[in-house]
């Protein structure tokens, strides 16, 4: 069957469309006609097909012509294309464009469940343009070619096809590219314009069109934002995604506690004894809760209230450990309860204080020793400290300076070793969970404070020496005690 096809589909095509079980995919005939797919270990039922169907499995990893496939009235192609769209819905199938006259292979892996590669007519007079989403990068030791637009992934043999795409920056009549030395066929063109990788332009190339994309909800989104947007969620990707822990037996998990600085460490544990404010039920700290980016300078916040804060919100409550894999051993994980959730239990977020102006504490940059509730000063360039200050006062809008700035800072790799696709966003909300707690408790002391959206990574990388990939800003958190309302200012 495979031969006989191929054959016809060349002498009416230059470029053949095949579509073929993914890699890593096994097909497995069981009793009665069931069909069972083998992924890594497991294997699947697909269902019951027809018994000629079975004969056919083996040309499916070779691949079988799409076209022919679907326009077939054969009832054993139509038993074939039912299993075909089966594997498909489930992403298990893969589609291969090659030109008989050229050696290189494009393959589209779809990373959308109902992807089915369509060929829009493209005529000569078309014009078309890269999407300002598309990008290529390596994978492995191949090319890809991917959009958060897109419902598939282009992994591309053939250097032509690249070539083509850089060209595409520019908008291009289709007469054109056909005439490109190399061209890799009209059928990779109308391909990528269904995965919207290419747009179809009026001939006069309209800047605003091509910048909208047609749809005046994508001119909002970054490229960045939306691809880390169908990245780090599901549905959009077929990439592994979730706490999958792929570093096991590759490196050490990173610990629940960071290693800690070196230098003396200011012991916190008595100033934090000191008794608070009657405590307020939660719902009144709610209504109450206000940013407050003008501090009292006449007034400053006071080391025990500092260390309140610190007990309050962020440091470790109980430590312990347990083997990964239960009684089947696997890496020891070291695990903290903290005040304030944390996806995994990872607790990876790190907390520096620039200490301006703190009754009690000497002014320098510190860093929180959440499992000895303890602060040790870092060694760190006064006009960087300085920096760090002002840009904090400049992204509140505020007269001066916070008598504190709390950085959260994460230990990526703490995340990143147990979860795939999501650890980046994963670390975001923790963030976003710590900054409502800091926001409370400073409610509670009657202390001031304001969440800072912004960070500085280059600034923080400088001021402690770690390379940004490794533990990095990712929030901020003024500090301080709130000027009366009449004497601040209103909010930026
Ligand atoms: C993630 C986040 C980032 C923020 N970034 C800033 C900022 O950079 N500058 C600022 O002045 N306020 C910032 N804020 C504070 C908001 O402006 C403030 O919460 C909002 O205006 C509501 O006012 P309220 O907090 O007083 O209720 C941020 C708040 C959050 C939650």
């Amino acid at each position: 069957m495979q031969a006989s096809r191929t054959a016809h589909i060349q002498a009416a095509s230059p470029a053949t469309l095949s579509v073929r079980l993914s890699r890593h995919i096994a097909l497995e005939a069981a009793a009665g006609g069931e069909i069972l797919v083998r992924v890594e270990h497991q294997a699947v039922s697909l269902g019951t097909f027809d018994a000629c169907v079975v004969e056919h499995m083996r040309a499916l990893s070779a691949g079988l012509p799409v076209d022919l496939l679907a326009a077939s009235r054969d009832s054993v192609d139509r038993e074939v294309l039912r299993l075909v769209q089966r594997l498909a819905r489930s992403g298990l199938v893969e589609y291969s464009l090659v030109r008989a006259d050229r050696g290189g292979e494009v393959v589209i892996e779809p990373q959308v469940p109902d992807y089915w590669p369509q060929l829009p007519d493209l005529t000569d007079g078309d014009t078309l343009v890269l999407s300002r989403f598309a990008y290529m990068r390596r994978r492995a030791s191949e090319m890809v070619l991917e959009s958060p637009r897109s419902g598939a992934l282009f992994r591309l043999g053939d250097p032509a096809a690249a070539a083509m795409l850089a060209s595409l920056s520019e908008p291009q009549p289709v007469a054109r590219l056909r005439r490109q030395d190399g061209f890799p066929g009209t059928e990779l063109l109308a391909l990528l314009l269904d995965s919207q990788i290419l747009l179809r332009i009026e001939a006069d190339g309209d800047a605003g069109l091509r910048a909208t994309e047609g749809d005046e909800h994508l001119v909002l989104w970054d490229f960045h934002d939306f691809l880390f947007h169908t990245r780090s969620t599901e549905g959009r990707h077929a990439n592994p995604l979730g706490g999958r822990y792929p570093y096991v037996g590759l490196s050490n998990p990173p610990p629940a506690i960071r290693p800690r600085w070196p230098g003396r460490a200011i012991d916190l544990r008595r100033d934090s004894d000191t008794p608070g404010a009657t405590v307020r039920p939660v719902t009144a700290l709610l209504r109450e809760r206000r940013s407050t980016r003008s501090f009292d300078d006449r007034a400053p916040l006071t080391r025990a209230e500092l260390a309140r804060l610190l007990d309050s919100a962020a440091r470790v409550q109980a430590t312990w450990c347990s083997p990964l894999d239960g009684e089947h051993g696997g890496p020891m994980m070291s695990y903290t309860a903290r005040p304030y959730p944390s996806a995994g239990a990872s607790y990876e977020l790190e907390l520096y204080l620039a200490v301006r102006h703190c009754d009690g504490l000497a002014p320098g940059y510190y860093h929180y020793d959440a499992g000895r509730h303890a602060l040790t000063l870092l060694h760190v360039r006064p006009q960087d400290l300085d920096a760090l200050l002002a840009a904090a006062a400049f992204a509140m809008g505020a007269p001066g300076p916070p008598q504190v700035l709390i950085t959260i800072a994460a230990r990526f790799g703490r995340v990143s070793w147990k979860y795939s696709a999501v650890a980046y966003e994963l670390i975001l909300k923790n963030v976003g969970v710590l900054t409502q707690t800091l926001y409370l408790v400073a409610t509670e002391m009657g202390l001031g404070g304001c969440a800072i959206g912004s960070a500085n990574i280059e600034l923080f990388a400088r001021m402690t020496g770690l390379p940004h990939h490794i533990e990095g800003a990712v929030g901020q958190f003024a500090l301080g005690r709130g000027l009366d309302e009449e004497e601040a200012d209103g909010p930026a």
